[in-house]
């Protein structure tokens, strides 16, 4: 399928650019330090979903923040793990999440109540799967590829 690249150039720490790609929202977030630290000091073994979904990575890959978050470029100026790209959709039903929302200050479903985490984790409410990652990576320090 066709590969998009995203200019990220005007996306600040703290922001979240949201993309159209086969039809459906990609969330590209550069998450702030204190969100990367919530998700990392997450335990795994407690999450209700306990897969990753990041399609860069294959199958039964436990859903650690570092198995979710996109490296990006050395000395691009992004803190380790700070760039989070994932779909936009609701794995419950297909509504798109609300951003820096819900009880883990992640992702907030408003269609049915479902709370994701900072990693896009599904956390409480309706939704069975955490929101899964597509195929990306980095072109360059301001550009992501999709696909
Ligand atoms: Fe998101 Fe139902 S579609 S909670």
């Amino acid at each position: 399928l066709a590969s998009i690249r995203v200019d990220i150039s005007q996306l600040s720490e703290g922001d979240q650019l949201t993309v159209l790609w086969q039809g459906k929202p990609v969330f590209i977030r550069w998450r702030t330090e204190a969100e990367i630290a919530a998700a990392r000091q997450t335990d795994v073994s407690s999450l209700p979903d306990p897969e990753a979904y990041n399609e860069n990575l294959g199958d039964d890959i436990p859903a650690s923040d570092e198995n979710r978050a996109l490296a990006a470029p050395e000395g691009a100026g992004y803190a380790d793990g700070a760039i989070l790209v994932q779909m936009g959709v609701c794995t419950h039903l297909g509504c798109v999440p609300l951003g820096e929302a819900g009880d883990f200050n992640g992702w907030f479903c408003p269609c049915h109540g479902s709370h994701y985490d900072t990693a896009g984790r599904i956390r409480r409410g309706p939704a069975p799967r955490n929101l899964p990652i597509p195929v990306a990576s980095f072109v360059d320090d301001t550009t992501i590829q999709l696909g």
